[in-house]
């Protein structure tokens, strides 16, 4: 009896073994032969940046859910913003036998290591959101169109102040994101390509001086760097003058920037705010808009994101070529990473409903 429980105890824990084995997709030599292998019931890493923006949480349910439905195991995990922490959990996620990673970089230059590991064990890596710089270790981008998204910030501000109709001279300030996103530039220089003929012409006048990239951006994109920057610009710049405009490239940052507005007496009418842009339409700086404070956000549908990025995986995992838009603009050092990018929109008081809530992004009960 005792040796007949042992026996069946062993064919358990060996069929169990199996099964664990064939859950993480390895086969007996070691990993499958090719991209398009052991698709079925493999395990998807996800590397997301940071749970202290909603639009990331948001990003990495999308995701999950979107290759579930595909069939999938997901493993999620956030990096709180710190790069080395990234790079140790892609490491686990590769050990853990992952098939497939979606990475959202926290830092565009610390992966390079960690991906030459996953590209030795054949696995594809979709860059999501951000891309990943200096390594031919990135299969495919899945983003929006950057450039396009700083254009909208601008072109609002040009419209908004009335500058077409040649109004002006206003004073304006200038933030830009993280310097270690690659997104950042692209945002900056889609801003710039429509503001800087008005700074040439005067019609727009940086009163701090601070213009180039490299004084503007925000480390993390932390909405409290950005506070200390606009009060620092306030007390140095404009104890006599009003500031009319300022371009934000992300609604944490703008959100930070508000603060110091109102703390310096902005939001009366003897000294109303000025207009201040954003992305991502999160929560908080919805309510913002509806309340008359920031004027404008770059709305990015995170649930295409996902979808565009779940479906490059699940593509190369079955030897099927994903679709792209895009095979020009995103050089990263090593290679031109084939893109999809997607249409971002501009919402501000006027389109809000339409876009957010008749698009299912918000309920109108969650911008009560
Ligand atoms: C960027 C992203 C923006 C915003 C920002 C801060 O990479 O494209 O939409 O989320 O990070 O999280």
């Amino acid at each position: 009896m005792r040796n007949r429980r042992a026996a069946l105890a062993a064919v358990a824990s060996a069929a169990s073994l199996a099964l664990t084995l064939s859950a993480c997709g390895q086969n007996s030599e070691g990993g499958s032969k090719d991209k398009g292998g052991d698709a079925k019931g493999a395990t998807i890493g996800i590397a997301m940046p940071t749970k202290s923006s909603e639009r990331w949480i948001a990003d990495g349910k999308n995701v999950v859910k979107d290759l579930e439905a595909k069939g999938y195991k997901t493993k999620l995990v956030y990096g709180e913003d710190d790069p080395d922490q990234q790079v140790s959990q892609i490491e686990n996620l590769i050990t853990q036998g992952v098939k497939g990673l979606i990475v959202a970089a926290i830092d565009n230059k610390s992966l390079n290591n960690v991906l030459q590991e996953a590209a030795e064990a054949k696995i594809p890596v979709i860059a999501y959101d951000r891309l990943i710089l200096g390594t031919g270790n990135v299969d495919y981008y899945a983003s929006f169109d950057n450039t396009k998204v700083g254009e909208l910030q601008a072109s609002y501000i040009v419209d908004k102040l009335g500058l077409k109709n040649g109004k002006g001279p206003f004073n304006i300030e200038l933030f830009a994101g993280s310097n270690d996103d690659n997104n950042t530039k692209y945002f900056f220089n889609g801003a710039m390509s429509v503001l800087k003929p008005y700074i040439d012409s005067k019609k727009l006048v940086v009163r701090s001086g601070q213009t180039e990239l490299t004084k503007v951006t925000t480390l993390r994109w932390d909405g409290a760097t950005a506070q200390k920057r606009m009060d620092d610009i306030l007390t140095s710049s404009y104890k006599s003058r009003r500031v009319d405009a300022v371009l934000s490239p992300y609604d944490g940052i703008s959100i930070g920037i508000l603060s110091s507005l109102k703390s310096d007496g902005y939001g009366s009418k003897s000294k109303p705010l000025p207009v201040v842009t954003g992305q991502d339409a999160e929560l908080a700086s919805v309510k913002s808009i509806i309340a008359g404070e920031q004027t404008q956000t770059v709305y990015k549908d995170t649930r295409k994101l996902a979808d565009v990025a779940s479906t490059m995986v699940d593509d190369v995992l079955h030897g099927k070529k994903p679709e792209v838009n895009d095979t020009k603009t995103y050089d990263n050092g090593s290679k031109v990473v084939p893109s999809y990018l997607l249409q971002p929109v501009s919402v501000d008081r006027t389109n809000y409903e339409d876009v957010l809530v008749k698009g299912g992004y918000y309920t109108a009960a969650e911008l009560k």
